[in-house]
């Protein structure tokens, strides 16, 4: 029997943020605000330090506060970094299989992309991506760019980097400037443990995160990086004399405070992609990879695109059909919860007539 529809409220499925939202305790810091954090600059930058927050993670990861970059979002820090480093004519090496935006930003700089394929192939019996580091480094040794982008969770691929191949990588292209965007860190693993070796032995990594997507605080636009020895100038370019958004630091920290509620969620999440990979791979036509990030990549037959995402759309669930040069046939999902995720399955299944 036809489902009635469930949602009268747009369900984004399609853009990577947060359905669970963040941690209860960041509303309850709202509701109390005081007037020096909304009509005040923060005294941090007279201490010595940017920003509660990066003392924070300065302490958290055991590395100098003078290099934990804050930003307004990893964005902001992707174009910070293209802006101060990649003069005219000069390339930046980013992933083929990736989010669309990289692709972008050199060139508002007069910059150009080298792209670098990624693989397909199985990881405990369901489809992924890989990085395919001999690749990089031979595309890296004829190109020489100036910049090399890594993503890891990629997006939209879901796939990651592992700490071996990464290093492998890191050592053959120490003659550039190396930004790993960990954008969709802590969903797949909340792995930290190679963030200072790294950083102390790569003088010119950049390793940049957010609060956007674990901790589910997109809207306060947090970003952050860990920059290593040479970078000295980023350092610079990135500071802000009069400080970062006040209730943004302190919802971080709040943030970060909770890791009891964003490991519920992250549990929960990480049900419902086993729970997308067991019911995708029944599906004729259908082919999910695997996840470390809070969305899943699905292929799926190009001739029912058009009238499943308007079948979706007239339900008020919105997934993302991308089509872009290397991607034709898939579908990035964000996940949800789990009652949009099982009416979603439910809703695609009704499409295809299996029930
Ligand atoms: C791979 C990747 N990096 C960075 C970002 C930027 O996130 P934010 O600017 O919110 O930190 C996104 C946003 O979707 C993303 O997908």
């Amino acid at each position: 029997m036809a489902q009635e529809k469930k949602y009268n409220n747009i369900q984004w499925l399609d853009r990577n943020e947060s359905q669970y939202g963040p941690s209860p305790k960041c509303f309850e810091f709202l509701k109390n605000v005081t007037l020096d954090e909304l009509g005040w600059y923060s005294r941090d930058f007279a201490r010595g330090v940017k920003s509660i927050l990066s003392e924070k993670i300065s302490k958290e990861f055991n590395i100098p506060e003078r290099q934990v970059i804050l930003s307004y979002g990893s964005e902001d820090l992707l174009k910070q970094i293209i802006q101060y480093y990649l003069d005219r004519k000069e390339r930046i090496l980013i992933p083929r299989e990736a989010w669309w935006y990289y692709k972008k930003v050199a060139y508002e700089v007069g910059g150009f992309n080298v792209e670098y394929p990624m693989h397909k192939t199985k990881e405990g019996g369901v489809a992924t991506y890989a990085y395919n580091v001999d690749k990089m480094i031979e595309i890296y040794d004829r190109e020489r760019p100036r910049i090399v982008l890594i993503a890891s969770p990629n997006n939209p691929t879901g796939n990651r980097i592992s700490k071996d191949d990464l290093k492998r990588f890191l050592d053959a292209c120490r003659g550039a400037l190396v930004m790993i965007d960990e954008a969709y860190w802590g969903f797949g693993s909340k792995e930290n443990d190679y963030v200072k070796p790294f950083i102390d032995e790569f003088p010119n990594l950049v390793i940049c995160r957010t609060f956007s997507k674990y901790f589910a605080l997109a809207g306060c636009r947090i970003g952050y990086a860990f920059a290593g020895k040479n970078l000295e100038e980023l350092i610079n370019y990135s500071v802000r004399y009069l400080g970062f958004n006040r209730l943004s630091e302190k919802l971080g920290e709040i943030a970060m405070d909770d890791d009891e509620y964003y490991t519920r969620v992250t549990k929960l999440m990480q049900e419902d992609k086993e729970y997308f990979y067991a019911e995708f791979k029944k599906l004729d036509g259908f082919t999910p990879y695997k996840s470390y990030a809070n969305f899943m990549l699905v292929d799926m037959p190009k001739e029912i695109r058009k009238d499943l995402n308007k079948f979706l759309k007239e339900r008020n669930l919105l997934i993302k059909f991308l089509d872009e040069e290397a991607f034709k046939t898939e579908t990035r999902i964000t996940l949800g919860t789990r009652e949009q995720n099982m009416y979603l399955i439910e809703s695609i299944k009704e499409f295809l007539g299996k029930k």
